[in-house]
């Protein structure tokens, strides 16, 4: 799995979720106590967008419905999601945010939204 670039280090500021598409892979990166993650921008629980939510100290909060997801197991945290969202391990260097993504990963991610439907 290689690193992928996916942004500036100064587009993802403290507290904020963004949403980039990187090999047909939608992802929200966000940051909280300084640390860039990614993971899938759909939420598990009624695919809102996670981009739309807030990254706060505890998780990443969706903002549809109030589901709070740990940022790396991607486990939710309080519901009404019951199940974990695909996180991505992420590196940091030079001013960039680099995601390594499984050469499956797009699609991984369509087949998980079809069988949310
Ligand atoms: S869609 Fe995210 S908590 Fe409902």
């Amino acid at each position: 799995m290689d690193f992928v670039r996916v942004a500036r280090s100064g587009q993802v500021p403290e507290g904020i979720v963004r949403r980039f598409f990187v090999e047909d892979v939608e992802l929200a990166v966000a940051r909280s106590d300084g640390v860039a993650y990614a993971m899938s921008n759909y939420c598990t629980h009624l695919d809102c967008l996670l981009s739309s939510g807030k990254a706060t100290e505890d998780g990443l909060l969706c903002s549809c419905h109030g589901s709070i997801f740990d940022y790396e197991s991607g486990e939710p945290l309080s519901p009404p999601a019951t199940r974990p969202i695909r996180t991505y391990p992420v590196k940091e260097e030079g001013g960039q945010i680099y995601v390594a993504l499984p050469a499956d990963a797009a699609a991984q991610e369509r087949s998980r939204r079809r069988a949310q439907r």
